[in-house]
């Protein structure tokens, strides 16, 4: 899709079809993800593509921002791999994920998908699902979901 038709194209949807998406449109869409920059390119961002239906049913009673999506990208971070600013000690981990997601987002749109951005949801029930996001902040290991 021509870049314009991209941004000029994309709105938020509230009801998505259920047919899932082909394995090569969600390679090409990560991938677009991976290209995002970072600051200092620390990459401290994480991803969970979410399309198996048992984990997508878990995830509902997460957000009332449920519109049925066939595969959910989860964009989580890692504030203690992310870059800190000298002058006043701001983390830019999750500027960093808002990136990424919105390369998500737009790498969506140009494989001809809706999309929805989710901001509203529980993050610890959300963690609590996802493997590998069980805590918030890096001292365990966890990713912070943004
Ligand atoms: C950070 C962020 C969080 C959002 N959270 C939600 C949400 O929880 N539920 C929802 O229905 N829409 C959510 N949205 C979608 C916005 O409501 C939507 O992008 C905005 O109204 C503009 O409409 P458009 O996307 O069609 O251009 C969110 C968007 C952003 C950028």
């Amino acid at each position: 899709m021509e870049f314009n038709d991209v941004l000029n194209r994309r709105h938020s949807c509230r009801a998505f079809a259920a047919q899932g998406v082909e394995q090569e449109k969600v390679d090409r869409i990560l991938g677009a993800g991976r290209m995002a920059p970072t600051a200092v390119n620390k990459q401290p961002v994480h991803i969970w593509a979410v399309s198996r239906p048992e984990t997508l049913e878990a995830i509902k009673g997460v957000t009332r921002s449920n519109y049925g999506a066939p595969l959910l990208l989860v964009v989580g971070c890692r504030p203690a791999d992310a870059w800190v600013r000298c002058y006043d000690g701001k983390n830019g981990a999750e500027v960093d994920a808002a990136i990424v997601a919105t390369y998500l987002m737009l790498a969506a749109k140009n494989e001809g998908l809706a999309t929805l951005w989710v901001g509203s949801f529980a993050p610890a029930m959300l963690r609590a699902i996802l493997p590998g996001a069980e805590v918030d902040g890096a001292a365990t290991g966890g990713s912070r979901i943004v």
